[in-house]
């Protein structure tokens, strides 16, 4: 059985104050019985905070990122060593912003996710194409090459740390979510690419999460696809009832 998976993907938001404010209210909000595990993932400074706070809650705290390195002359990078260290065994690779704004190439996230699967990590690593691959019919090829170049390198023992998350850009924070139609496509792409070339055991059991404008009144559309095992949300897991809302879309 596939884990079921609802990621707060917090991006660079939230104070101190702001962030246990938040997991405050998610903590006494969340349901005592859900279908998905629950995930957030505030910025850096927060972490250490959020993992204290929902200790014994079964909320799973997540890192937006990681160096390959595992220390070193990198100003400014954390590496996945220091997240352990503080109780952090999550950690989401591969955003797209990361890959825009920062230069994260298919093999540099390879090697991060080597890293990651070093420290016993589970990585929730992204993908997705832009609105101009789609509209050149490119979009399966590119998230083909995204998802081989990235992990295809991983023995089959590496897989059950993996959780995979199909983030269209062109749906990311514009509210232009894509048709549970398309992340449908999409996702049944994905878990045929991985049948054939790493085989059925892993196609079946890796959870494919959606990403990209997930809101309260399209969740469970999006959530009631065979190949959707969850979602990657960005601006509504800012709102403790819009976040909650869509842990219960989990049917
Ligand atoms: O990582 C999730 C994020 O990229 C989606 O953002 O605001 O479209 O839900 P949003």
């Amino acid at each position: 059985m596939r884990k079921k998976i609802v990621a707060g993907n917090w991006k660079m938001n939230n104070t101190l104050q702001e962030t246990e404010n938040l997991l405050n209210e998610l903590i006494s909000k969340k349901p005592t019985e859900s279908n998905a595990k629950i995930v957030v993932a505030p910025t850096f400074v927060n972490l250490q905070t959020a993992v204290t706070k929902t200790a014994g809650t079964g909320i799973i705290v997540c890192a937006q990122n990681a160096h390959q390195a595992e220390n070193g002359a990198f100003t400014g990078e954390v590496s996945v060593g220091m997240l352990k260290s503080i109780g952090v065994q999550t950690v989401i690779l591969g955003h797209s912003e990361r890959r825009a704004y920062f230069g994260e190439t298919n093999a540099i996230l390879a090697q991060k996710v080597d890293t990651a699967l070093k420290h016993n990590f589970t990585v929730i690593f992204c993908f997705g194409e832009e609105l101009s691959d789609r509209e050149s019919g490119n979009h399966f090829s590119l998230v083909e090459s995204q998802i081989k170049e990235g992990l295809f390198h991983l023995a089959e023992l590496d897989w059950k740390n993996i959780v995979l998350a199909y983030e269209p850009v062109w749906a990311i924070g514009t509210g232009i979510t894509a048709s549970s139609d398309q992340a449908q496509e999409m996702h049944a792409f994905i878990r045929t690419l991985l049948r054939t070339n790493v085989g059925n055991k892993i196609a079946e059991e890796t959870s494919i999460l959606y990403g990209g404008s997930v809101k309260p009144d399209n969740a469970v559309e999006i959530f009631s696809k065979p190949d959707v095992d969850g979602g990657l949300i960005g601006g509504a897991a800012l709102k403790a009832d819009d976040f909650i809302a869509i842990v219960n879309a989990m049917r």
